[in-house]
């Protein structure tokens, strides 16, 4: 197993580009099951959740080729409607899959994705959705076992919750649909809004994009042509980068970012006190004179992302004050607080709210990656920290963030992959 070295203490400076988004990637790659045609996307993030979605279509009998961020991608071969528990224990987001399976195939069986380390994230509103477009479901041998004998049609969905692929489940779903499917209270996510425009490229008739009620008329089970599709840039990663920028207090430019989708992230940098150029495709960060606490409730989109919660949390560290951070998305996403605490943090924990009393000096030590985003916080910590921190079980940050320490390396840190 990997794990990073870092030596911190460093100022970071220069200039690092931001891939393409993974959880934009994800819904478009299992959008292809949708396709008549071979699918080219390009800007596709080399990471461990991108090469396992791209497996799980391989394993249903589909061909791609993957290679400089390109993907080309044929769904034409098919001939599994099964997506196997070895692959979606993996990555929850393979649940991607069970729209477009179902709507093309008339029936698929998804392994039920389990709990993980940042809740209990059940899948029932996707199931909901799904049933009242007429699938029948049943849950057998760990399966989510769906059927549509008669196709599916369009619904009156309301989702009781924001909920992000469970948007883009039903989007896919009824793009294929009979008939005209609204979904209310749906997300607004960018990620979401690609999924739309390009289904709406291929062909379908989509309303509302981007608001939280998206219109979407079926093609009655014809399939959909595609053009080539390039990624939009990750928010979540260009923002972990200028929180790099941020808590060595260093000067970095963030390139090929789409600021428009990053306000939430700007904001609160701004209320830290740091300058911030932004241009139209890059951002830069400035150090800061002083840096002031924050506080950060999550929520959705186009609110503050609970995928960055992690990485303020380490930069609050350093802020002089109080920082008040809640978590209104996931229950348990807290499970950095006590990685952060053997750097030296002082953070206080009450149900879903993060007290930071900052500012702390923070000594390098030897912490486990907990989840994806979390694994990011420890890192930003062992940036600044006095000494070597070594990040282990960092196989969560290679499900997303791509070259991570080649990107770091290039803005100054001293950061190694080694071997345990
Ligand atoms: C997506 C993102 C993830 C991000 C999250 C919130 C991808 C691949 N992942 O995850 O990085 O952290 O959005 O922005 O895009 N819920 C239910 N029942 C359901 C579905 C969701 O109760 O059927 C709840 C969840 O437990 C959570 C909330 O709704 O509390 C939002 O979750 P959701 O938006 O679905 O997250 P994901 O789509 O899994």
């Amino acid at each position: 197993m990997d794990f990073l070295k870092i030596e911190g203490g460093k100022k970071l400076s220069g200039k690092v580009k931001i891939s393409g988004a993974k959880n934009a990637a994800l819904p478009l790659i299992a959008s292809t099951i949708l396709a008549k045609n071979s699918v080219e996307i390009s800007n596709l993030p080399d990471v461990k959740d991108i090469r396992t979605l791209l497996n799980l279509l391989e394993i249903l009998g589909a061909k791609y080729s993957f290679e400089k961020n390109r993907a080309i991608i044929d769904t034409n071969t098919i001939n599994s409607t099964t997506a196997i528990y070895d692959i979606v224990r993996t990555m929850r987001a393979s649940i991607l899959v069970l729209g477009p399976l179902l709507v093309r195939f008339g029936h698929c069986e998804v392994s039920l994705p389990g709990g993980c380390a940042i809740g209990q994230r059940p899948i029932d509103l996707h199931l909901k959705a799904l049933e009242s477009m007429g699938a029948s479901i049943e849950i057998k041998n760990g399966y989510v076992i769906t059927k549509a004998k008669n196709g599916l049609k369009g619904a009156h969905i309301i989702f009781d919750k924001v909920t992000v692929t469970g948007t883009e489940n039903i989007v896919m779903a009824a793009a294929l649909a009979k008939g005209e499917t609204t979904i209310v209270n749906a997300a607004k996510e960018p990620e979401v809004v690609q999924l739309c425009e390009v289904l709406k490229s291929a062909g379908v008739e989509i309303k509302g994009i981007g608001t939280d009620e998206i219109k979407i008329k079926g093609t009655e089970g014809e399939l959909l042509c595609f053009d080539d599709i390039k990624v939009i840039p990750d928010r979540i990663e260009a923002g972990t980068y200028l929180c790099a920028g941020a808590i060595t207090n260093s000067e970095i430019t963030v390139k090929d970012v789409e600021p428009f989708h990053m306000d939430a992230i700007i904001t609160k940098l701004i209320q830290m006190g740091y300058d911030l150029d932004v241009k139209k495709r890059e951002i830069t960060i400035k150090s800061a004179q002083k840096i002031k606490p924050v506080e950060i409730i999550t929520s959705e989109y186009p609110g503050f992302p609970t995928d960055m919660q992690a990485q303020f949390m380490a930069l609050a560290l350093k802020a002089e004050g109080v920082s008040i951070i809640e978590e209104r998305l996931f229950e348990n996403r807290f499970m950095h607080v006590s990685e952060l605490m053997r750097f030296g943090a002082n953070i206080h924990l009450k149900g879903n709210t993060a007290t930071v009393n900052g500012p702390t000096e923070l000594f390098g030590t030897d912490v486990m990656a907990t989840d994806l985003r979390a694994s990011s916080a420890l890192v930003l910590a062992g940036l600044t920290a006095k000494g070597t921190t070594k990040v282990h079980r960092i196989y969560h940050l290679d499900r997303g963030y791509e070259a991570l320490e080649k990107k770091l390396k290039i803005l100054g840190a001293d950061i190694e992959r080694l071997k345990e």
